[in-house]
């Protein structure tokens, strides 16, 4: 296995100093000095922690920072720009602050940045870190200490990456102790406008599709309540265009989103616990006691009426009193409890500022959630709330119904998006974004737009598996080398021959992390892997197989497609998978102690693929309590039969009788038949 400590690669270095503060020491008393920078510092530091930085050492009055460390991502180089620019943002405002705090007019700070491949290795005995080394920092240090005060200058190589999304300007040759040739060095002034945000390539076409978006998110910002359906096949782009509608409507909306998953084995409002949980800030993993604290310092005060079924969602239990009113009411009251709680919290939401609600992947919706999004669906009559669905045109799935139910009743304000496939124009701009700087050859650039018949996810996955495989060289353009009947003609058998065609440590990453679901938190990651964790993840995301999705509570990934996810499951053997789905299930149950019930349909999912049906026993029973806790007896009425189905397989006489009686007196009529999954 490879050490840390043998990688050489590229890193971008951000040094960032407070000037002006060299007399303070005069004016103010130590503790006030201390407290100032002390401050100032960790605003630098949780600005650049927000772009996904790490802060390695605090030297003085400032910061060093790296991107890219302890993992890689494509996009480093306009990290560290955009870090550079919330830090003199979070300065100014700050200097603000101290000027009428103490009197300090003169507060500022000066940054510099430099990219250049470093060694990246673990350094100290006893809380290792890891620490990027190389002439590159050396350089950011010094381009920071020539950069005038509120200014950020950058080297060479980095203006080089950042040009066309930032606006640089040459600052002409700094001199850098060590060396005997001074350095070029840019002035960085400020992102060009909406390019800022893209870590991705433009957009090709869709300039309609995403002009109905936006009419639609300003008709909601003007107030007015708003259903926009997004259908399209898999990877047609229904994510990226709510993507780009984000980054229009910025910070003018709340917007909140949630996915459902598509095995199914989701728990009662999943998609909604997400959004629940992710406004309050808490992560999957946390105590049942911080999580109440969060509750209750969030909406204790204004509606402590809420607390007891808000608290119900996300499985934390409150006082006694609370849960004795809740253990009172029939199933369909529990429901309806639950569902007008969450309303009433969104309603509230949309008080203050528009709300934007984005279910992804409704196609899949539990069955409770499809019928709290129906009573959301009511709430934009009343309030500014913009309810956005995508879906996969797949007819009597649960997000269908919920599209005819949208077109049905509420024409007045539904925005519906069909993606179809993009035109052959707009799928030469993509490919020509998508290589290496050089241009296309003609007769290769129209073999590419044919084959991937206007599917972006195609074209992107194509290019990256020729770039793999050497398929492409670089003549005066560049040009196809491999013939075009190699090339997989569906889209399903490219994604699979670029997951077999991987390393084999990434590859295993890959594997494990599609075993735990399309969307993988690093933790359970962790527990399922052996090896270089971080080296495999770096892999997969230069390789545009996974991205980042979030950084906070925990750092986690999603494979950039569905059908991605499935091809990683379609190269694992049956016995592999088995025991992984063991190991992912035993992660799950140790990281969730007191949390397990968040996670109750998962590991009976877990198990049940990794044959272990005692477990997976006793999970499908806690998940159908657990559902009738949420007042969801559809869901609660299909978990108990499949309880019951692998008790049968067990012959586990004891268990048959049990389920028997407790579906007598919970599920009335025979439950319908089951979706469910295979091996329960
Ligand atoms: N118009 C476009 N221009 C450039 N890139 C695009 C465009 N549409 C999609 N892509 C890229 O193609 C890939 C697939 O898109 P996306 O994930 O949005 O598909 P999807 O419809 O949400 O698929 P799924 O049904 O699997 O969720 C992404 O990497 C995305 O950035
Ligand atoms: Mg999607």
């Amino acid at each position: 296995m490879a050490t840390p400590a043998d990688q050489l690669r590229p890193v971008t270095a951000l040094f960032a100093d407070i000037t002006g503060s060299t007399g303070l020491g005069e004016r103010l008393a130590p503790d006030e000095v201390k407290a100032l920078i002390g401050e100032c510092v960790t605003r630098m530091s949780r600005a650049v922690e927000e772009f996904g930085g790490t802060v390695q050492a605090y030297q003085g009055d400032g910061i060093c920072a790296y991107c890219g460390v302890p993992i890689a991502h494509e996009d480093d180089p306009q990290r560290a720009a955009r870090s550079a620019f919330r830090i003199l943002d979070l300065m100014a405002e700050y200097g603000r602050e101290a000027a009428a705090a103490w009197g300090v007019e003169d507060l500022s700070v000066r940054i510099g940045i430099n990219g250049g491949r470093m060694g990246v290795g673990q350094v100290g005995a006893g809380d290792p870190q890891t620490v990027a080394l190389g002439d590159a920092t050396n350089v950011a240090a010094r381009l920071q200490a020539a950069a005038q005060p509120g200014t950020i200058v950058v080297g060479e190589e980095t203006a080089r990456r950042l040009a066309g999304q930032f606006v640089v300007e040459p600052l002409g040759p700094v001199t850098v102790k060590g060396r005997e040739q001074p350095v070029e060095a840019w002035t960085l002034l400020a992102p060009m406008s909406g390019e800022a945000e893209a870590a991705t390539s433009r957009l090709a076409g869709r300039t309609t599709e995403l002009e109905h978006l936006t009419t639609a998110l300003d008709r909601l910002t003007e107030g007015r309540g708003q259903v926009v359906l997004i259908v399209g096949e898999a990877g047609m782009g229904k994510t990226r265009l709510l993507v780009e509608a984000r980054r229009t409507v910025g910070s003018r909306v709340t917007w909140l989103a949630g996915h459902s998953a598509s095995y199914g084995g989701q728990a009662p409002f999943g998609p909604f616990v997400e959004i629940l949980r992710a406004w309050l800030g808490s992560p999957e993993g946390e105590s049942s006691i911080a999580a109440r604290t969060r509750l209750r310092a969030r909406l204790g005060a204004e509606h402590p009426d809420r607390l007891p079924a808000l608290g119900r969602l996300l499985g934390i239990r409150l006082d006694d009193d609370a849960e004795a009113e809740l253990a009172g009411l029939s199933p369909v009251d529990l429901s309806d409890r639950l569902r007008s709680a969450y309303v009433e919290w969104v309603a509230g939401l949309a008080r203050r500022d528009p709300v934007v609600l984005a279910l992804e992947d409704v196609s899949w919706i539990d069955a409770a959630s499809a019928q709290l999004a129906g009573d959301l669906l009511a709430l934009t009559d009343h309030r500014p709330l913009g309810l956005l669905l995508t879906m996969r045109p797949d007819v009597g799935t649960g997000g269908w119904s919920l599209r005819s139910r949208a077109i049905g009743e509420y024409s007045h304000r539904l925005t519906n998006i069909e993606l179809e496939p993009l035109s052959p124009q707009a799928s030469a701009e993509l490919a020509i974004e998508l290589v290496p700087a050089g241009g296309l050859d003609p007769d290769t650039l129209r073999t590419l737009v044919e084959v991937s018949e206007g599917n972006p996810l195609y074209l992107e996955q194509l290019l990256a598996r020729l770039q793999e495989m050497g398929g492409l060289e670089h003549h005066q353009t560049w040009t196809l080398t491999v013939p075009r009947s190699v090339l997989p003609p569906a889209l399903e058998g490219l994604l699979v021959a670029r997951l077999d065609a991987l390393p084999p440590e990434p590859r295993a990453v890959a594997e494990a992390a599609a075993v735990i679901g399309r969307v993988f938190g690093r933790p359970v990651l962790e527990r399922v892997t052996t090896g270089d964790l971080d080296a495999g993840l770096e892999y997969l995301l230069r390789a545009r197989i996974i991205e980042e999705r979030g950084r906070y509570p925990e750092p986690s990934y999603a494979f950039r497609a569905g059908l991605l996810h499935e091809a990683a499951l379609s190269t694992l053997t049956d016995a592999r998978r088995a025991q992984l789905h063991q190991a992912v299930a035993a992660a799950y149950e140790d990281l969730a102690a007191d949390r397990v019930d968040d996670h109750l349909e998962e590991l009976a999912h877990h198990y049940a693929r990794a044959h272990d049906l005692r477990k997976a026993l006793e999970y499908l029973e806690r998940g159908a309590r657990r559902a009738s806790e949420l007042g969801a007896s559809d869901e609660a009425g299909r978990l108990w039969l499949r309880a019951l189905r692998t008790a049968n397989k067990l012959g586990d006489e004891a268990a048959i009788e049990r389920i028997r009686s407790t579906m007598s007196a919970v599920v009335p009529e025979p439950a319908g038949p089951d979706p469910g999954e295979p091996g329960t």
